[in-house]
């Protein structure tokens, strides 16, 4: 174990973007040159300047005198404050915008659906965007998406694009604790019936479970023998099935190994198996394929009695629909979600598993590969981590699904880096470097030791092992 003196301490080498640019916007608004300014507090205009483009980082009673002079103060808020403080500073810029609409907590217990509909200031945001052709995003992330989605559209006789339909036939079994059902009449009223797609003409029902996500799988019962079985209609299940993957090789060994790793790194993890797919009973024939092996994770959003535990994943929080989920937010933003929400235990371990994501090569961590559970119903915590796939053997030179501290590269890991993903969060920079030491020593300690490696392809093997080295090389 090394000792900490080897750790590059993360102090900030100017003040974070959003500060820098309200502090010259407000000079602007002024009429004030930089020279006029600092004048008045007898600095040199390249202090100011330096000030403003982040070159210098004011002393604290420089940065006081600024502040105020500019009409401004700085103050401690309670970190639970933060979103009405912003709101009221918004307000004040904005006054004859009208606040958003939205409903104070009128019942203190109420379930929460979505972070999506809680507003800025911890009310109910009931002014939605109304969408067109598609099911809002919070429900249209709970369907699957690409083959496995025309596949369960094929086996009810609905058109795939048809989310609002797919939604009524799969809506008693979705991911985490919402059901949905048609009202009345018949889920396949209403144009969306696909005549050409066959529908339930066999003996078997119609698979009724949804579960998001690109890779075909299905849920299934764990037996007492230890066997797996998929229901006829596939509800019910509390284990994930993830079968192989027709376009690459050995990808529910590589998820296994790469979930194996990261449960020894100290990363929360399902419990999982692999297993063969021909051992699996139930399975629909035609998806027995040749066989292979999948992979078995138990499900966090179920119960051993078979209740629901409610979840929702970050496309879903921002509101989002899931072709959006690669893009449109960065890790940062995870990031101040989760210290806001659950608090600062949750978001290092986020940074954990983003560290590990780029240590692995793990290009596919996007907004639907993180989640949020609510055991009580109301407050979230971040799930356990699910679909940990090294994914550069498979596609080499590709870049990580989100921004990372203002970059996408898998080749390492900078103090740089960490500390604009802290300011872009908002969350404090100095914890973090000592987390992505740590994590890389881990892992690489941790992969040495792991004797289930072998299930991998050796070239694989060796091309992850290169991956993990090389990143953790750069955090030293
Ligand atoms: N262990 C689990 N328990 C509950 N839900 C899970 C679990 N693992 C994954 N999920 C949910 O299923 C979805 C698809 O699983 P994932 O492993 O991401 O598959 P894919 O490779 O198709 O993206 C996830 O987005 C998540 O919502
Ligand atoms: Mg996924």
């Amino acid at each position: 174990m090394k000792t900490k003196k080897h750790i590059k301490p993360l102090r900030p080498k100017g003040l974070p973007e959003d500060m820098r640019r309200e502090l010259r916007e407000a000079r602007v608004g002024r009429g004030w040159s930089q020279r006029e300014l600092g004048s008045r507090l007898g600095l040199p205009q390249m202090h100011i300047s330096g000030i403003e483009s982040g070159k210098i980082v004011p002393r604290y009673d420089t940065l006081l005198e600024l502040v105020r002079i500019l009409d401004r103060d700085l103050l401690m808020v309670p970190r639970a404050l933060v979103p009405a403080v912003r709101s009221l500073i918004r307000d004040h810029f904005r006054p004859d915008q009208q606040s958003e609409s939205e409903e104070r907590a009128l019942y203190p217990q109420r379930p929460t659906l979505s972070l999506s509909f809680k507003s800025s200031t911890g009310g109910l945001v009931t002014a939605l965007r109304p969408v067109s052709f598609r099911v809002p995003p919070f429900f249209s992330n709970l369907l699957p998406e690409g083959h496995l989605r025309t596949y369960l559209a094929k086996l009810s006789g609905v058109k795939p694009e048809h989310g609002f339909f797919l939604l009524a036939v799969l809506g008693a079994d979705l991911p985490g604790a919402v059901v949905v059902r048609p009202l009345e009449g018949d889920a396949h009223d209403g144009g969306a019936h696909d005549a050409s797609a066959g529908g339930d003409h066999d003996d078997r029902p119609a698979m009724r479970f949804s579960l998001a996500g690109v890779q075909l799988k299905f849920s299934a019962v764990m037996e007492a023998s230890g066997g797996l079985s998929v229901p006829a209609d596939g509800m019910g299940g509390s284990w994930i099935v993830k079968l192989p993957s027709a376009r690459f090789p050995a990808v529910p060994e590589n998820e296994f190994v790469m979930l194996e790793l990261a449960r020894r790194v100290g990363i929360a993890v399902p419990p999982l198996r692999i297993v063969d797919v021909a051992n699996i009973k139930g399975l629909p024939t035609e998806v027995r394929t040749t066989g292979g092996t999948a992979l078995a994770v138990e499900r966090f959003d179920r119960l051993p009695g078979g209740d629901s535990v409610h979840m929702e994943d970050f496309a879903q929080v921002f509101g989002l629909f899931p072709d959006d989920k690669y893009g449109r937010r960065s890790y940062a933003n995870i990031a101040s979600v989760l210290w806001a929400e659950t608090g600062q235990e949750a978001t290092y371990e986020f940074v954990r598993r983003v560290v590990f994501s780029v240590l692995i090569g793990n290009a596919d961590m996007h907004l639907k590969n993180w989640s949020l559970l609510y055991p009580d119903r109301r407050t979230p915590v971040l799930s356990p981590a699910y679909d940990f796939v090294a994914t550069l053997p498979y596609l080499p030179g590709d870049t990580l699904a989100l921004t990372f501290g203002g970059g996408r590269s898998l080749a390492g890991i900078t103090t740089d880096q960490m500390r604009h993903f802290a300011d872009a969060a908002r969350i404090p920079a100095s914890p973090l470097w000592q987390i992505a030491v740590e994590t890389a020593e881990r892992t690489v300690g941790a992969w040495k030791a792991l004797e289930q490696t072998d299930l991998l392809p050796k070239d694989m093997r060796t091309s992850i092992e290169k991956q993990i080295l090389a990143v953790a090389s750069t955090t030293k």
